[in-house]
């Protein structure tokens, strides 16, 4: 229903209207994850729109992974939190896409030295002064990724600005990164981290780390993360040369 009184859905269509609207239902949470889109005869039907947009619409938002397709059983909003790979997002701007509630719960938000490994991985003198940020991310009460992130103090001299997101800590100080490198690498969960996730001892998990820059070149964060295997996926799109 909400998708036909959307305004957007009311003007001529375009697909990536409906695909806005349909972004919007998610978000809100008009349809939970898991449950079932109308199927692609009775969008149309009820939208007034040609097969074709709406078959267009959901194909875009089956590859941001939003959606999910199950032949024959139809079209579903996805349970798994599928991260495009290629996109510099935060985790709160991840989950607010998918109408989850971000939060971050802080065992370290403050001021220190560098450390040799971490001077050299972030191209800082020895010595410097950096923010360090030990969280818990959750999704309303579901923990799903523990992260340690450090930033150097002359792009954020203030541990405290960071309240939940340090993207948009960092974007308030006009240093949003603009290109990260990234490695993901299989891990089994310690028990420090299983424990802190909610999962069993020795579960599948990913480990991340991500390097991240500004313009400049300057090294904006540096952050080592553990996600959760059993509700993460990583989708990248591949081209030939
Ligand atoms: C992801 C990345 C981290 C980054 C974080 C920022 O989780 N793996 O490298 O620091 O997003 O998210 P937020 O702005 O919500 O703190």
């Amino acid at each position: 229903r909400r998708l036909c009184e959307s305004p957007d859905t009311r003007q001529p269509l375009a697909y990536l209207r409906l695909r806005r609207a349909i972004r919007t239902v998610v978000e809100h949470r008009d349809i939970e994850p898991g449950q079932a889109l109308p199927s692609e005869r009775d969008l149309s039907h009820a939208l007034g729109l040609s097969r074709v947009t709406v078959r267009k619409a959901i194909a875009g938002l089956v590859e941001e992974g939003l959606l999910t397709q199950r032949h024959g059983a139809g079209t579903f909003v996805a349970e798994r939190i599928v991260k495009p790979m290629s996109r510099l997002t935060s985790f709160t701007e991840d989950l607010r896409a998918r109408g989850l509630n971000p939060r971050s719960e802080f065992f370290e938000r403050g001021i220190g030295e560098v450390t040799p490994e971490e001077a050299m991985a972030m191209n800082l003198s020895p010595g410097a002064a950096v923010v360090r940020l030990h969280r818990v991310r959750y999704a309303g009460d579901e923990p799903l990724a523990i992260e340690r992130s450090v930033v150097p103090a002359s792009v954020l001299p203030d541990p405290m600005a960071v309240r939940d997101s340090l993207y948009e800590a960092l974007e308030q100080r006009n240093a949003r990164p603009r290109r990260a490198l990234q490695r993901l690498r299989a891990v089994s969960l310690s028990a420090q981290h299983a424990r802190l996730l909610h999962v069993a001892t020795g579960s599948a998990g990913l480990s991340i780390e991500r390097r991240s820059f500004l313009d400049d070149g300057r090294v904006v964060e540096f952050t080592s993360s553990w996600y959760r295997g059993d509700i993460y996926d990583f989708v990248a799109e591949l081209h030939t040369d």
